[in-house]
């Protein structure tokens, strides 16, 4: 997710510009010192023209995205919502933050919900369901959406690590009810921190915008400071500065995803004729961001290898196995309360999860890599996997 491998001169010169613009920093007000320019505004209308949506609204982070989103389907507490067992454990903050019980569901080859768990998991509490996209592969959406309809259940997308990734050649997070996206400093575009809701419909958007901004319904009859209200929101909103930014961050996406792809085909031309390891599976109808590439091996034992001697020869990896114990409910046990587990029984139903997870190896693909690097990389892991039986 290589949005802070570009940011440069053209972020620089829309900071500028926002700062020779009279530098109001606040998304709304000042109307007569900031020449017109209201770029919270412009970069949620450039984000729906640019994914295909009639409404998005800017928030302060993913997590905020999360949340807000959740509670504009109508999330409340004491509802289940369903999500994976491998996501960012942000994902299940958000829920329990809105007072609703998350409950955890394995993934499968995919290393995205397992659409034959999440039926399983279906209680007449289950409010919503939550597959998350992750490292740029889309999670079976046909069948989610098929068992959501089947118990009239909204989806919320989590979609913060695979925006320009696609489903049947549309953009991830436009086909359900509500997507939350992230911005913050390791994704596909950057703000710093901040975040998006998108979502066609116009209730969802309205309590989105409500929601993350204590309450204001944004009454055209009435300035800010006299604005009505019909609920209690918070603030999660994004600021004019981290606005700047993703209008510049935006413009490179095109550029991002064919870059990616084009480095990610290098890598796996040179791996996909060794017959000891496997890929991730990608759904039919997955299009894939192509920022990630990953191999399994057999066993744990035999991933664990590959990846100290990648380490070795100065590979890294991703998320898989580097930052797993931020990525997979199975390490969660300060959360065993919320989750409603003892720790034997989150270790007992993460199992599936964990029998993926641990024999899978992520690889980050990034955009500025030179082809001679990646062939050197791609030469280096060769030979260590050939090192396998
Ligand atoms: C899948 C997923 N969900 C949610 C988030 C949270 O986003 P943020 O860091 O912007 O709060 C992240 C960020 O790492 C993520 O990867």
């Amino acid at each position: 997710m290589p949005g802070f491998e570009l940011v440069g001169k053209e972020e620089r010169e829309e900071v500028n510009q926002l700062f020779d613009d009279g530098g109001i920093l606040f998304a709304h007000g000042f109307d007569a010192i900031r020449n017109g320019r209201y770029r919270v505004r412009e970069f949620e209308k450039a984000f729906a023209e640019k994914i295909g949506v009639k409404y998005a609204q800017a928030v302060s982070s993913g997590t905020a995205a999360i949340k807000v989103a959740l509670f504009a389907a109508g999330v409340r507490s004491g509802d289940e919502v369903i999500t994976q067992a491998f996501t960012f454990i942000a994902t299940v903050e958000a829920i329990i933050d809105l007072g609703a019980k998350p409950i955890l569901v394995n993934v499968n080859d995919t290393l995205n919900l397992d659409p034959v768990e999440l039926k399983k998991a279906i209680t007449p509490r289950t409010k919503a369901i939550v597959p998350v996209h992750m490292l740029g592969v889309a999670c079976e959406m046909d069948k989610i959406q098929e068992i959501a309809t089947e118990y009239n259940l909204a989806i919320i997308e989590d979609n913060c690590e695979s925006l320009g990734a696609r489903w049947n050649g549309k953009y991830l997070g436009t086909e359900s009810l509500a997507c939350a996206w992230s911005f913050d400093a390791g994704k596909v575009i950057i703000t710093g921190e901040g975040g998006m809701v998108t979502t066609n419909d116009e209730e969802v958007y309205k309590l989105a915008r409500e929601y993350h901004d204590h309450g204001h319904e944004y009454n055209a009859k009435f300035p800010r400071g006299r604005d009505t209200h019909r609920i209690r929101g918070f603030n999660y909103r994004m600021s004019e500065l981290q606005a700047a930014i993703g209008l510049a961050q935006l413009k490179k996406l095109d550029f991002i995803v064919a870059k990616n792809a084009e480095n990610y085909n290098i890598y796996f031309e040179a791996l996909k004729e060794l017959s000891n390891i496997s890929f991730r599976r990608i759904p039919n109808k997955s299009q894939p961001l192509c920022d990630c590439l990953i191999f399994q091996l057999d066993t744990a034992e035999k991933a664990k290898w590959v990846v100290t001697e990648m380490n070795k020869s100065g590979l890294g990896t991703k998320n898989v196995p580097d930052a797993i114990e931020w990525h997979f409910a199975r390490y969660w046990d300060h959360m065993l309360g919320e989750l409603g587990m003892s720790k034997n029984e989150l270790l007992d139903t993460m199992e599936p999860s964990e029998r993926e997870l641990s024999r899978s190896v992520a690889i980050p693909i990034l955009v500025k890599m030179d082809k001679t690097t990646i062939t050197s990389n791609a030469e280096k892991l060769v030979s260590i996997l050939k090192q396998v039986n």
